[in-house]
């Protein structure tokens, strides 16, 4: 993420959704994930004590020894969307035999929602990072966790923020939007929904709390060459990192298929708001109306039960 509002070398408009796709293609697993300090860990959470709630740490996994697939192969323009699949280069309990690590980036040409849920609003000017896992865990109960290194040009970290909201609509029973946002200027966002889902088809049932940490400012590392990310960022970087960890030890888990995948949007500017939707629109409407609607048929039944009584009155 760009961290001063003047340099882009973009000028004052927002990048192409092209230009955000090159951007992730060179970031995703290589910069924006960190390189030698960022990690995935496992836990084997069968034996959850006060002083390990997660269990116990398995050794963790460097991405910077995973290799990746050749990305050209995995390019596809019509979504406007890149695969990197990867494996850890040692392997020799052969735990990644039939598994896989994926970053799968997605730009957008115009704005709209995704069909898996937590289907967040999308604009022209945001890309979408999906990371999945699966097939591979060396315990029976295994909880992942994965540590996310950013950089950007303001010394302090980015400022994340909670929102909350009526509307579960899009993301079932996840009332929540996270949300780190650079300065200054609010230059550019990171935004997701703390869930994470252990089916393929996310739904209620396999839908798991994603838990993100504060975030820490970390040592520096090698920013890849690339000429596109040099133009992005520049030369003084700041790093900061922060863990997200998914699931829980009660479960539902990464055991029950083998596999996890979470979301998130990245862009420049400000965050798309989510207005309401229009069943909860609809829904607020009946709840609000529907007593007001009451109180005016209770309150014209009183008049037409006065008005008779004042006719039978007068009859008499
Ligand atoms: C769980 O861990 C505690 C402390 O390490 C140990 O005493 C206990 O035997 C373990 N339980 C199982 C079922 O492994
Ligand atoms: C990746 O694939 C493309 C075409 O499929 C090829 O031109 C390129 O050399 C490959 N890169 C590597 C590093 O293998
Ligand atoms: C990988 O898949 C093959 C074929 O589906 C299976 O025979 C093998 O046991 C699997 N290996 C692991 C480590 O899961
Ligand atoms: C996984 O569960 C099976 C059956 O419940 C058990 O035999 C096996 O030892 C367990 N593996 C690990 C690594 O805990
Ligand atoms: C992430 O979690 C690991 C293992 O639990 C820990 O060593 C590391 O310091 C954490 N990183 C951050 C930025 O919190």
């Amino acid at each position: 993420m760009k961290g001063g509002g003047e340099r882009c070398w973009w000028g004052r408009r927002g990048p192409s959704p092209e230009l955000l796709l090159n951007l992730l293609l060179c970031l995703a697993p290589l910069g924006l994930l960190g390189e030698e300090t960022r990690q995935l860990f496992e836990f084997d959470s069968t034996n959850i004590t006060t002083s390990e709630p997660l269990g116990k740490p398995y050794s963790p996994y460097s991405l910077a020894e995973f290799s990746w697939n050749n990305i050209s192969d995995s390019l596809d323009p019509a979504t406007l969307s890149a695969t990197f699949r990867g494996h850890p280069t040692k392997d020799p309990s052969r735990t990644f035999a039939n598994g896989s690590l994926t970053f799968r980036v997605q730009a957008f040409s115009r704005s709209g929602r995704p069909a898996q849920p937590p289907r967040l609003l999308h604009t022209a000017d945001t890309s979408q990072l999906q990371v999945a896992l699966a097939g591979a865990s060396r315990g029976n109960r295994s909880l992942f966790r994965l540590e996310v290194v950013m950089l950007g040009q303001s010394p302090s970290c980015p400022s994340m923020q909670e929102q909350h909201s009526i509307d579960d609509e899009y993301a079932p029973a996840v009332f929540q939007l996270d949300q780190l946002l650079w300065d200054p200027h609010s230059s550019g966002f990171m935004q997701w929904r703390p869930v994470a889902f252990s089916q393929q088809q996310g739904n209620r049932e396999s839908a798991m709390p994603c838990h993100a940490s504060a975030l820490e400012p970390t040592l520096p590392y090698l920013v890849p060459q690339s000429p596109i990310v040099r133009a992005f960022f520049g030369t003084q970087n700041n790093f900061c990192a922060f863990n997200l960890t998914f699931g829980a030890p009660t479960g539902p888990g990464y055991w029950d298929q083998q596999y996890l995948s979470w979301s998130m949007l990245l862009g420049v500017g400000t965050p798309p708001v989510d207005a309401l939707s229009p069943l909860i629109l609809g829904i607020m409407a009946v709840a609000l109306v529907a007593p007001g609607l009451m109180l005016l048929g209770g309150g014209m039944f009183l008049l037409l039960g006065r008005k008779q009584h004042l006719e039978y009155q007068s009859i008499n």
